[in-house]
């Protein structure tokens, strides 16, 4: 199906082992509440793909298409904004404006004076700053969004449509978070990152139990429980979202299986170190979402037990796949972040000792997350020969 490419794969020796609840159930019960009360909410599709999982012999696949998520292209729409109301709710208390302000008080503008003096702020390399700011914009709040060199012009416009302020930082996304932290503690901004490190938790642990309403989403809509499930990471949040929802639905027995670009791979690196580390290298990946070098606290705090394995694989790989669901009949369009677990399976279930080694057979049930749409359309275009100026019309999604 696709040709094979080198990759790398880790058998995570720590699987298993017990650990830190990192995402109370309370708080996903919270935020699954919350977002789906949120105007325009709407479950994003599951896909079966029979055709496919015949051709990696296995018995199911299942892909989760995060491509219509509150229009906003990717599964983040829940992280960020989600985060963000949670934080501008607990600063009108600190402030004595509300005590318990709800969430469709600040999308009424009930508290617009006081919102608006608040300056929410996030490095990005796109779907998540887009979140953020969105978000800022639906509860009333100022944004400004730092994004590395790397991240294309296209993202940064759409990012500028919800009205945020878009600062360039040279470097890497790792120096884009460290420059927005920097700034935010100097102009007394709040930062609504997406990663987290010691000391800063609060903001990233919400961001996740809004990423887990995708996982329960899928996990709702299958007839039986996966045997497998492929997932892209950067700093880990999404994968360490769907472990967790992965042990609350079904107990430890699906396989998580991370998928990394092989120039980005921090947690198959902290995997085989056996502690967080971060890569070093400019982090050249097309695989924009995943390009982060360091993994997430809280991520890892759940990945380093919670994962089975780990995978690295090429860019060549990933355009591969997004051709691969273009072409199918109906087409998926899935960008360049969204294909990595689906690309690692793909690889793995074609060689015989990566098939051994996850237990890949013909009875597996497999799912995988398209995390994203064509995010950045023109991006699209040039990598899988359709032109289109709409990720959504680029090509006919499956209905
Ligand atoms: C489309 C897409 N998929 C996956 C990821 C990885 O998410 P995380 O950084 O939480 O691992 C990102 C991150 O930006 C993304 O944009």
């Amino acid at each position: 199906m696709i040709p094979h490419r080198p990759f790398r794969l880790f058998v995570n020796p720590h699987h298993g082992t017990p650990g830190v609840v990192v995402l109370p159930e309370s708080g996903f019960r919270r935020a699954a509440t919350e977002i789906a009360a949120w105007p325009g909410y709407a479950v994003t599709p599951l896909h079966p793909l029979p055709e496919i999982a015949a051709g990696c012999g296995i018995a199911a696949l299942h892909y989760k298409d995060e491509g219509s998520r509150f229009g906003l292209g990717s599964f983040k729409a829940l992280g960020g904004a989600y985060a963000v109301a949670r934080l501008l709710v607990a600063e009108l208390a600190k402030r004595g404006v509300a005590n318990a302000a709800r969430v469709s008080e600040l999308l009424e503008g009930r508290y617009a004076d006081a919102t608006r003096a608040i300056t929410v702020t996030c490095a990005t390399d796109g779907n998540h700053g887009r979140s953020v700011a969105w978000g800022a914009q639906r509860f009333g709040a100022r944004c400004v969004i730092f994004v590395h060199e790397g991240v294309s012009q296209g993202r940064r416009d759409a990012i500028a449509t919800y009205g945020a302020e878009i600062r360039v930082v040279p470097g890497t996304y790792d120096d884009a978070v460290r420059e927005a932290a920097a700034t935010a503690e100097r102009e007394g901004w709040f930062v609504v990152s997406d990663t987290s490190y010691p000391g800063y938790t609060e903001v990233p642990r919400d961001v996740m139990q809004g990423y887990r309403l995708m996982a329960e989403e899928a996990l709702a809509a299958l007839s039986e429980a996966p045997t497998h499930v492929f997932v892209q990471g950067g700093v880990g949040g999404v994968a360490a979202a769907v472990s967790v929802q992965l042990r609350a639905r079904f107990g430890p027995g699906p396989r998580l299986v991370v998928v990394e670009p092989e120039k980005a791979a921090c947690l198959l690196a902290s995997a085989e170190a056996g502690q967080a580390v971060a890569v070093p290298g400019e982090l050249d990946t097309l695989m924009a979402g995943l390009a982060c070098g360091e993994p997430s606290l809280l991520a890892w705090q759940e990945l380093e037990r919670g994962a089975f394995a780990f995978m690295a694989i090429s860019d060549d790989t990933a355009v591969e796949v997004m051709r691969l669901l273009a072409a199918r009949s109906p087409a998926i369009v899935a960008g360049e972040s969204a294909v990595a677990g689906l690309a690692g399976l793909l690889l793995a279930a074609a060689d015989p000792t990566a098939r051994a080694a996850l237990d890949l057979d013909a009875q597996s049930r497999v799912l995988v997350f398209g995390t994203e749409g064509a995010t950045d359309p023109e991006l699209y275009a040039r990598l899988v020969g359709v032109s289109s100026p709409d990720s959504h019309q680029a090509v006919k999604p499956v209905s």
